[in-house]
């Protein structure tokens, strides 16, 4: 397979992380978030090029059309993060077919390894794409409203969903458009899959692909950054 294209959705208010500006526009390490997670992407052979996904009013994306020499293009988001996906989808270059394999990586993951990448790429282009993945390793607690637990959840057979999702370009971008159609927000794109009756296959990632989301996770992010290469 050739290499693929990665949707990056970067349209979020980063409303949990608080700051002055939206998480993905802040440091890591020295550095913004954003130039992180692609500087790591662009750094793997299988990846083509990027587009970025940014709030209509974003005032911190500095325009560049290159980055590790591999195409960047932008494109505006929406009020979901599924708006700013199929936003992404939409602008993809018309070298993309719509039978072609495309990489959805949340900005907000600064700290995946390049190894899962490829892991995912090697082994869910064999169906119809899948997503890194993790099975669940806490116990499952179900709350009654009061923050009591009245239930222990069973385990097995429980995931969490990370990126890059992994997916083809068409049947992806129909997929996020039967959800917004029904009114039903999907909080990633194998959801969006399911529900168009695909089963994507989960590939177990490492942990430390951690999505930035509250403040004392950008100390881990730093710590993961150093290290996960
Ligand atoms: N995102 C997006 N468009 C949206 C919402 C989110 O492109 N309308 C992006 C974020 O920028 C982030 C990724 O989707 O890279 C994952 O979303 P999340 O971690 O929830 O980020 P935010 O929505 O920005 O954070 P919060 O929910 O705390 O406001
Ligand atoms: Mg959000």
């Amino acid at each position: 397979m050739d290499a693929l294209w990665c949707v990056i959705p970067a349209a979020g208010k980063g409303v949990r992380a608080g700051g002055d500006r939206p998480k993905q526009y802040q440091p890591i390490a020295g550095r913004p978030m954003l130039d992180r997670t692609l500087e790591r992407l662009a750094a793997h052979p299988r990846i083509a090029g990027f587009v970025v996904v940014i709030a209509a009013d974003d005032g911190h994306f500095s325009s560049v059309d290159t980055v590790g020499g591999k195409p960047l293009i932008v494109a505006t988001g929406g009020g979901e993060r599924s708006d700013s996906v199929l936003a992404g989808l939409l602008a993809l270059p018309p070298s993309v077919g719509e039978g072609d394999f495309v990489l959805v990586h949340d900005a907000a993951r600064p700290c995946v390894r390049a190894t899962d990448i490829s892991r995912l790429i090697e082994l869910a282009s064999a169906g119809e794409g899948g997503l890194l993945a993790a099975p669940l390793r806490d116990t499952l607690k179900r709350a009654d409203g009061q923050d009591r637990s009245v239930a222990t959840e069973p385990r097995d057979g429980r995931w969490r969903a990370f990126t890059p999702q992994m997916f083809r370009r068409g049947a992806l971008a129909r997929a996020l458009r039967l959800a917004a159609d029904a009114g039903i927000v999907v909080s990633d794109e194998a959801m969006a899959m399911e529900r168009a009756g695909v089963s994507p296959l989960l590939v177990e990632g490492s942990e430390d692909n951690i999505k930035v989301t509250t403040p004392a996770d950008f100390a881990l992010a730093e710590f993961l950054s150093g290290r996960t290469r």
